[in-house]
């Protein structure tokens, strides 16, 4: 190990060492198979899975089709019983956990915010982050004129506040990108957002994917059709993968999500489909 004082001060601040030299995959996993305790089924079978160290990747899957475990999988909730996951080409048991953690970014499908200030939740994975870096992010989801007309401002405790869940998701969505991940793993809301809220999360996954890996579970058409790779998920396993429109052409239960998806979409204007 060389001596790098300015990476080992960026751990201590909460910043992960620069990302490895090369452009292998920031994550992978091969032939993972897991459940969530002995003897029971198991909610992923034999999955292998890269993941390219910029672009967006979509996944979609009816419910218990295991979307969920792969991100536990990947974050490390969980621990495969058997194959392994690598992260920029080593294996995740020869990784401190921490190290690992503090690559990856999650937001999660129901938002949760802790307890306090909007200014605590935004820093409450990254403590040091500066004003400046705050105010970024919030211009990025979109949030950071809608801050300033509080009359306290970052210090407006969230649970008084009058924000939006839309405005929730996208405060959680700033805390995650605070950090500025290598991987962003986003678990979309099923509810039905208002139009600036996804607009504003399509931005910020467009942009994070041109520079880092952005996973989603996708429950919007707009944020499938955006990705790079769509993954089709079904029974524990990967079933397809594509872009959109060889995915619609090759593979029956796509299309099916995808109509499913359509029904579910609010009908707007400028509808593109
Ligand atoms: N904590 C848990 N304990 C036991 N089984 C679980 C647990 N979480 C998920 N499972 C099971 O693992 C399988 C995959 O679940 P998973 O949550 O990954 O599905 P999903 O694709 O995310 O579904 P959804 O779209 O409904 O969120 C399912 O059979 C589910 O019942
Ligand atoms: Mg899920």
């Amino acid at each position: 190990m060389e001596p790098d004082a300015p990476a080992a001060s960026a751990v201590r601040q909460g910043r992960p060492d620069p990302r490895p030299a090369g452009d292998g995959p920031v994550i992978e996993l091969r032939g993972v198979t897991a459940a969530y305790g002995p003897g029971l089924e198991p909610a992923l079978r034999g999955v292998d899975l890269v993941i390219p160290r910029r672009g967006h990747i979509a996944i979609v899957g009816p419910s218990g089709a295991g979307k969920t475990t792969l991100f536990s999988l990947i974050l490390r909730f969980l621990e495969p019983q058997e194959g392994e996951l690598l992260m920029y080409g080593r294996p995740y048991r020869e990784q401190a956990h921490d190290d690992l953690r503090a690559r990856l970014a999650y937001v999660e499908q129901d938002t949760p915010v802790v307890p306090g200030t909007i200014g605590d939740n935004l820093l409450h994975a990254h403590p040091g982050a500066t004003p400046e870096e705050v105010r970024r992010v919030l211009a990025e989801v979109r949030l950071a004129d809608k801050i300033d007309s509080l009359d306290e401002g970052l210090d407006t405790p969230l649970s008084g506040s009058s924000l939006s869940g839309g405005q929730r998701q996208r405060i959680a969505l700033a805390r995650a990108l605070l950090r500025t991940p290598d991987v962003l793993l986003l678990d979309e809301a099923t509810a039905q957002l208002d139009g600036l809220t996804e607009a504003a999360v399509q931005d910020c996954i467009r942009d994070r994917a041109r520079s880092g890996a952005v996973v989603t579970i996708a429950h919007r058409l707009s944020t499938v059709i955006d990705a790079d790779t769509i993954i089709v998920m079904e029974d524990g396993r990967i079933r397809a993968a594509g872009g959109h429109e060889d995915l619609l052409a090759s593979d029956a239960l796509y299309r099916e999500l995808v109509k499913a998806l359509r029904i579910a979409a609010p009908v707007t204007a400028d509808q593109p489909l």
